[in-house]
Parts: structure tokens; C-alpha cells; sequence
């Protein structure tokens, strides 16, 4: 009897230590059971996290490890498996009675309609996504909402049930206080300036803005202290800048792209770094301490989220005399506000076409994704980016 056993079976990006692992242990079972059986194992990867005493056990009752990949997937006549074996650099016809396909775990469909109620993103794959919050890990971008298990990648019972036992504890200390505190400051809304316009309810990516009634109508936008994430997002799209963000209002912000240009020109194009913390201004740091060597004239600014990041905050970089603005932030879907690098990029898109009508140089301005973990990308971005902003003509922003 013959049993070929076929890992990765359909075309998912994602590699599936489950349905690996469950394919071990049943060819480890089937050789046990009989072991005069031939059993293949037909596989594309087989991942770090796999038990290293199970593969040497399924090695050691026999079973065929048979890498494929490269030369295109298994095919299955009708009394053959024919593979190109990577391992052993050779075409292999192998006879079966049962071909077993391993199915990979994948997403659920309604993940989608779910993300969207909850306004809990999913990444690439279309698992949920955890946060690439540095030693944070389980918490999700909205308070009060856990993920476990396969939900978020595809995981055994054991871990399924770890992660929910994780998770329980979690919730137990929201609901056994009653009430949850909040010492950090929020966006405020300055109710004088507030038109109601609503611009800001729908920008928040937490839900944490509502309208309120005033004077008998839904006029003034209130921002629930306890939601809010501060991402700045809706400072930056309220039309009559009625949010203030603390730390970074715009008076702090613009006062320090004003101090950063203020120093007086040294042959060098002058380069203002816009970076979000979580990435571009972490691989700055990490740049650093590494002793990564950059170009001297770029200065940087912090912020919590490439959303943070107005449109007239750049041009007032331009009109102080800035030769050219990277906007750095994290990869798309990596944004620890769930989509500020959107809203960023959209921004930059903008304003790059406004430049143009303008008769001002585009490429002055510049989004830029960056890892927090990557400092040679980093300093390779802001030489790449001097050395464009060197060769271009000089233009005026009037
Ligand atoms: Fe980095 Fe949003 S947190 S771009």
C-alpha cells in the first residue's frame, strides 16, 4: 500500500503549521500501523515551529520526505504521482493507492464583514492583525476586543487554547474593576470652533467621535476620552481645526519645523524627515546606536502616526526653505492606527499634484514606508532621497 500525503496543497501565501504538522503525525501513524506501508510526504515548506523530534520520528519509521517547489506542483495521473524531488535533484514517478491532501487553514470569508464592524484590521492574508506594537503583543488596536486562536493565524488547539485563556484573563480585569481609567490625554474639541460638519466622525478609525446635539441640532463632535488613540487624524481632516492633539498640536508642530530650518544653509539641500515613530523615527534611533553614517542636513520631527502629518505643515516646511520633505511611515498594513499611512499617502498624493499645478517640483516631496527594525533602509531612503533633491532645478514656492 502506498499513500502519498500533499502538503500546500492550494496556493495560499501563508504557511500553515497545523495542517503540517497534522500531515506528520498521521504518516508517522500510518507507517506505525503498518511498516511495510510506503508513505510520501510531498511538501513546499515545512516551517521552524514543527517539532523537530516528530520529523527526526518520521524519518526514523520511514517515512519519504519529498521537497517540491521550483518545477511546478505534484501531478496526479491515474496510477502515478509525478514530482521533481529538490532534495534528491530528481524526477520521481511515485505509485499510490491514496493520495491525502493537506489542506492549509485559511480565513474565514465573513473575517471581512467582521474586520469591518469592529474596525479591526486584517493583514495580507486576511487573519486579523496584531498590532506591530514592540512587546505588546495580543492587544488589539481597539481596547476591549481580543483575538485567539486561527482568527489571527493558523494555530493547534493547544495554542488556540493558551491564547484564549490569555485573552479571558485580559477581559476579566476590564469587567472586574466596572470601570476603566485613562490618565493619557485625548484630541479635545474647541466647541467654539466646532461647525459639526462631522468630518472628524468619520475619519476616527476607533469610533471614538460622535455628534452631539446643540441647541436642538447634531452640531458639535465629542470624543470619547477613553477610545481615542490619539492618532491625529482628526485634527488633520477637521476643516475649521477645531481638535487639538497634545502632545503635537500644530502650534508645537509648526514651531518645530520652523526651529529645524532655521539654521543658516550650508551648500547642502536641506531635508525634512516627518517621521512616524513606530517606524521611520525608531530605524532613525536604531540608525544611530548602530552608527549608521547619514546625510548631516536631514532633520527630523516625531509624531505618534504618519496621520498626524497636515498638508499645510509641509508647506510650511517649503516656504521655510526646506529643499525636499520625507514623510516617513509604517508599511501598509503595519500603521499602529489601523489606516493613518493611508490617509498619509493619500495626503502626499494630493499635495504632490497641488505642487505640480503650482510649477513646484513634485519629487521635493516624498513618502517613504519604513520597518522599524531596518536601519540600513533607513539610511539608504535619506541618501537616495539628498541625492534626488541635489539634481533637481531650483524651484520657488510663492
Ligand atoms: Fe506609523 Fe501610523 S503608526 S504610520
Amino acid at each position: 500500500h502506498q499513500v502519498v500525503m500533499v502538503l500546500d496543497s492550494i496556493d495560499t501565501p501563508h504557511y500553515s503549521s497545523v495542517s503540517a504538522a497534522t500531515a506528520l503525525k498521521n504518516s508517522i501513524l500510518l507507517k506505525r500501523t503498518d511498516p511495510k506501508r510506503e508513505v510520501s510526504l510531498l511538501f513546499r515548506r515545512l516551517g521552524a515551529d514543527l517539532d523537530r523530534r516528530t520529523i527526526r520520528e518520521a524519518r526514523d519509521v520511514g517515512v519519504r520526505f519529498v521537497k517540491y517547489n521550483g518545477r511546478g506542483r505534484p501531478q496526479v495521473t491515474d496510477e502515478m504521482v509525478e514530482v521533481y524531488d529538490q532534495l534528491r535533484g530528481e524526477e520521481l514517478s511515485i505509485p499510490y493507492d491514496l493520495v491525502v491532501l493537506a489542506m492549509p487553514l485559511v480565513p474565514r470569508e465573513d473575517a471581512v464583514k467582521i474586520s469591518l464592524m469592529l474596525r479591526t484590521p486584517l493583514d495580507g492574508n486576511g487573519f486579523f492583525l496584531e498590532p506591530n506594537v514592540r512587546l505588546r503583543p495580543q492587544n488589539y488596536v481597539r481596547d476591549g476586543i481580543f483575538v485567539c486562536g486561527s482568527a489571527h493565524y493558523p494555530v493547534d488547539v493547544q495554542e488556540s487554547i493558551f491564547q484564549a485563556h490569555r485573552a479571558a484573563a485580559k477581559a476579566v480585569r476590564y469587567l472586574s474593576d466596572g470601570k476603566v481609567d485613562s490618565d493619557t490625554p485625548s484630541a479635545i474639541v474647541l466647541e467654539s470652533l466646532c461647525t459639526g460638519c462631522g468630518t472628524c466622525v468619520e475619519a476616527c478609525p476607533f469610533l471614538a467621535i460622535a455628534m452631539e446635539e446643540r441647541e436642538g441640532t447634531l452640531s458639535i463632535s465629542r470624543i470619547d476620552p477613553l477610545l481615542c488613540k490619539r492618532c491625529g487624524n482628526c485634527a488633520v481632516v477637521c476643516p475649521a481645526k477645531a481638535i487639538v492633539m497634545e502632545p503635537y498640536t500644530d502650534r508645537e508642530l509648526i514651531a518645530q519645523i520652523s526651529a529645524a530650518l532655521a539654521a543658516p544653509r550650508d551648500g547642502e539641500p536641506r531635508i525634512l524627515g516627518l517621521m512616524c515613530e513606530w517606524s521611520g523615527y525608531a530605524a532613525a534611533d536604531l540608525a544611530g546606536a548602530e552608527g549608521l553614517q547619514y546625510p548631516g542636513n536631514l532633520r527630523i520631527i516625531r509624531v505618534g502616526c504618519s496621520a498626524r502629518f497636515d498638508l499645510y505643515h509641509i508647506l510650511w516646511a517649503f516656504l521655510n526653505g526646506a529643499d525636499g520633505v520625507l514623510l516617513g511611515a509604517c508599511e501598509p498594513g503595519m500603521c499602529h492606527y489601523v489606516e493613518g499611512n493611508q490617509y498619509a499617502e493619500d495626503r502626499v498624493e494630493m499635495l504632490q499634484q497641488m505642487l505640480k499645478g503650482a510649477g513646484f517640483d513634485p519629487r521635493r516631496l516624498r513618502l517613504q514606508w519604513f520597518k522599524p527594525d531596518d536601519a540600513r533602509k533607513f539610511v539608504e531612503a535619506i541618501k537616495d532621497f539628498t541625492d534626488e533633491i541635489e539634481y533637481l532645478e531650483p524651484t520657488d514656492l510663492e
